[in-house]
């Protein structure tokens, strides 16, 4: 279909289960064990509503901000995402590059350790020098190859680094676990990549799905401690990508990390893992309550898919918001354009719901403008 019928993120992802290939799908679209926490991420959204006011000037809507001391146009961002060339074989994370930077709205790009195109082709093909673009860190049991990429990404003008920490291993997504990938086909070819990077061979065991085979890359024994010692090897700003308690939020905070981002990893990883705005909620409070607030920036993702989701999380404190699937499914069926297009039906969306929520900037966004009453109210539905 053209691109001009696709008027939702939704649409993106109906279109994806049709055409992507078993490989793509199973990996991209699938959670951890029941799937709990990956409905239940976008279903807490459902359990908010607005307060909205009236009979305010609301002509000229401003959506900028910053995030980790740079401007950005949107307050969301494309997340980290592994294997990108399983649905766009050709130019996988190339074409987010190009999406990100293409229009007039530039959105910042957390390349995954995990891409299947080098971060250096990835900053190549961005087309903008305004354009963000960071590097999320999976750890190495290997420090060595870390610092060294670390030191190597920073060359290439990557804004901040998000370490995650949220899989010691990866989560059993058992959608994927069925899908082999072997011998020359291009799913296999596509996993070589990434593989390269840590074992400077490519034959790693392929055939229990994308997920056991790149659990590889990372390790399970990393602590706090690493983190301050990584914080000594640069002067990028740290974001602790999968925290998942208001304790570790301020246990980051007191360290001096730059951020964090609440995250199940889209549900991948810990099933009955909560949904991350639901923590978001608790946890401003708390930062205000023992004076730390302002002390690190606050970034959630999982299961954002509409621009009252961002504008809610917003509300609630966070600086950006992260989207990881629907840009997958958006450059599988469109490429560079379907990023494009996902970047401005957001943008779209959120102008529109800021205006009938009464408010015409990012600022004004405060918890005030919510109902969170049945955020907790939660009721799993096994389908
Ligand atoms: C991810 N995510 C992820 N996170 C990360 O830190 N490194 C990675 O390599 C990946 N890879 C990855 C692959 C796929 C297929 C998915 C769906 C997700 C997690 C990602 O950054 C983000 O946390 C979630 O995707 C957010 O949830 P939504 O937007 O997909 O619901």
């Amino acid at each position: 279909p053209h691109l001009d019928s696709i008027i939702n993120i939704y649409d993106f992802e109906k279109l994806a289960s049709k055409i992507l290939s078993n490989q793509a799908w199973a990996y991209y679209s699938s959670g951890a064990d029941d799937e709990i926490s990956y409905r239940d991420n976008h279903s807490a959204y459902r359990r908010i509503f607005f307060k909205p006011r009236i009979l305010r000037d609301v002509s000229s809507v401003d959506v900028k901000t910053t995030m980790l001391g740079s401007k950005v146009d949107v307050p969301f961002y494309v997340s980290a995402t592994a294997l990108c060339k399983l649905g766009n074989p050709k130019e996988g994370e190339k074409d987010i590059a190009r999406g990100c930077g293409q229009g007039d709205t530039k959105v910042p790009q957390m390349i995954s350790t995990l891409a299947s195109c080098s971060v250096d082709e990835i900053v190549d093909a961005a087309p903008s020098k305004d354009q963000i673009a960071w590097y999320q860190v999976y750890v190495n049991s290997d420090r060595n190859i870390t610092r060294d990429m670390i030191k190597h990404v920073e060359k290439l003008g990557i804004k901040a680094l998000f370490i995650t920490v949220d899989a010691p291993s990866l989560g059993r997504r058992e959608k994927d676990m069925k899908i082999k990938f072997s011998g020359s086909d291009q799913g296999a070819k596509v996993m070589k990549e990434p593989l390269k990077k840590v074992e400077k061979k490519d034959d790693g065991e392929m055939s229990k799905g994308a997920s056991t085979t790149l659990s590889k890359f990372i390790d399970p024994s990393l602590t706090w401690d690493d983190v301050v010692k990584m914080r000594k090897w640069t002067k990028l700003p740290i974001v602790i990508k999968g925290v998942q308690s208001v304790e570790d939020v301020v246990k980051a905070a007191e360290l001096g990390v730059d951020g964090v981002v609440l995250s199940n990893h889209g549900g991948r990883q810990l099933d009955y893992s909560r949904p991350p705005i639901e923590v978001l909620a608790e946890t401003v409070p708390v930062l205000k309550e023992k004076h730390l607030d302002g002390k690190l920036e606050l970034f959630v993702d999982g299961g954002v898919r509409r621009g009252t989701d961002v504008i809610k999380a917003l509300c609630l404190g966070a600086k950006g918001v992260g989207l990881g699937r629907p840009f997958l499914y958006s450059n599988s069926c469109y490429g560079k354009d379907g990023v494009e297009k996902t970047i401005e039906l957001l943008k779209t969306e959120i102008e529109m719901s800021m205006r009938l929520l009464g408010v015409t900037s990012i600022d004004q966004l405060t918890p005030e403008l919510l109902d969170t009453t049945n955020l907790k109210s939660r009721t799993v539905n096994v389908s």
